[in-house]
């Protein structure tokens, strides 16, 4: 049996996988196991932000490993303090947990917020207000906290406390929060898998304003727009605001699993010994590659980020058979007249990978991919909405 008739046999099926067995690359070219090149435009779902094979990255896991892979968190590490340190320099946070997933990184957000609630006001606090649309992990608690019903689908019971408010509706939030005991509001800037919906400007303000004024706390999941993908490091920085947690997940580990919820002034102190924690959370060798990710996502980087955006925006915006362009930076959604599937289908056959998100073709190309790259990409693009 070949990789593919392998996987079928024996990994579990929760994954629609197209039949591509990806063995090399480099920067943002794939190559298959029959040496088919491929420009990608979905980075392993916003995870390779500075594509693979990416030699500061690599060098700095491969030191890493040749000292300690991992000793437990009952030790101190070097690359975890650091990361942490960078994170906090860069964010204006005050503290870090580590885990190993976006999933997990929100578990984190939500049990800070449950017991900072819990300690101040009691048991019975304990709401969070979640966004329709939303998607924030596959756990049962992350899946509770999403706001879209088909993932809820043959998986009860739930954990309790989660109502949705409509995005872009600061009214709905103000009604679900005089019904309920809530105690946060959590959102992503721009809903990823439920189409790379940014929410608006206003609507992020006016739940910072009202979190504010109501002791809640303000929660954003940067899992897949963090990390530079909206052309500032997180993308809450677009609408300055100053959440009180942020998750963050996908490019930040540059491809090893890492998860990050990083804490506000409020919450900071929350976690005690034995009262959160992950084996491999921190673990050195991701976290001393995330380093050398996060110490490189600088200005320059972001300006690139926001100049490929433009670009890409221009390009699509005015092409045969698109009839919307959403999204921030280098996480854009693409309307076409074609459904998103055929359209990724005829792209995948002329060499470009590029995803889908509900009836939107998705991008999440590496934030370095090389201009030459993403032009040839999106011609092949344009041809595919226009055929
Ligand atoms: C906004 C958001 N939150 C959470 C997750 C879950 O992350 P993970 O798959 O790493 O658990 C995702 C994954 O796509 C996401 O986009």
């Amino acid at each position: 049996m070949n990789t593919i008739e392998r996987d079928n046999t024996y990994v579990a099926h929760a994954y629609g996988r197209f039949p591509i067995s990806i063995v090399d690359g480099h920067g943002s070219i794939l190559v298959d196991e029959n040496g088919k090149e491929y420009i990608d435009f979905g980075s392993g779902i916003g995870v390779n932000i500075f594509g693979v094979n990416d030699e500061v990255w690599k060098m700095a896991v491969i030191d890493q490993i040749e000292k300690v892979q991992h000793t437990s968190n009952l030790y101190y590490t070097e690359p975890c303090t650091k990361l942490a340190e960078l994170l906090c320099e860069k964010t204006g946070m005050k503290k870090v947990f580590f885990s190993n997933s976006g999933a997990e990184a929100n578990e984190c957000a939500i049990k800070a917020a449950r017991r900072y609630a819990f300690q101040k006001y009691g048991d019975g606090h304990s709401t969070i207000i979640t966004l329709k649309n939303s998607f924030h992990g596959r756990t049962i608690t992350t899946l509770a906290a999403t706001g879209q019903e088909h993932y809820h689908e043959e998986f009860t019971p739930f954990t309790e406390g989660f109502v949705y408010a409509e995005a872009n509706n600061i009214e709905d939030v103000k009604r679900l929060a005089k019904e309920n005991k809530c105690i946060a509001v959590m959102v992503e800037i721009i809903q990823g898998e439920g189409g790379v919906c940014p929410l608006t400007e206003e609507f992020v303000k006016a739940v910072r304003e009202f979190t504010e004024e109501n002791d809640m706390l303000m929660i954003v999941d940067e899992v897949q727009t963090g990390n530079g993908r909206s052309g500032m490091l997180y993308s809450y920085m677009n609408y300055d605001v100053m959440p009180d947690i942020v998750s963050t997940a996908k490019g930040i580990g540059g491809g090893l699993p890492l998860g990050a919820t990083m804490l506000g002034e409020k919450v900071k102190d929350i976690f005690t010994p034995g009262s959160h924690g992950s084996t491999f959370g921190g673990n050195p060798v991701s976290t001393a590659g995330a380093v050398s990710i996060i110490e490189r996502i600088d200005d320059k980087l972001l300006a690139e980020v926001r100049e490929k955006s433009v670009y890409i925006f221009n390009e699509l915006g005015k092409a045969d058979g698109v009839e919307e362009v959403t999204g921030m930076g280098l996480m854009i959604g693409i309307k076409c007249k074609k459904p998103a599937g055929d359209v990724l289908k005829t792209c995948m056959d002329n060499g470009l990978l590029v995803l889908t998100a509900k009836d939107k073709v998705r991008l999440l190309p590496a934030l370095n991919i090389d201009f030459d790259v993403l032009k040839k990409g999106i011609d092949i693009l344009k041809k595919a909405i226009a055929e």
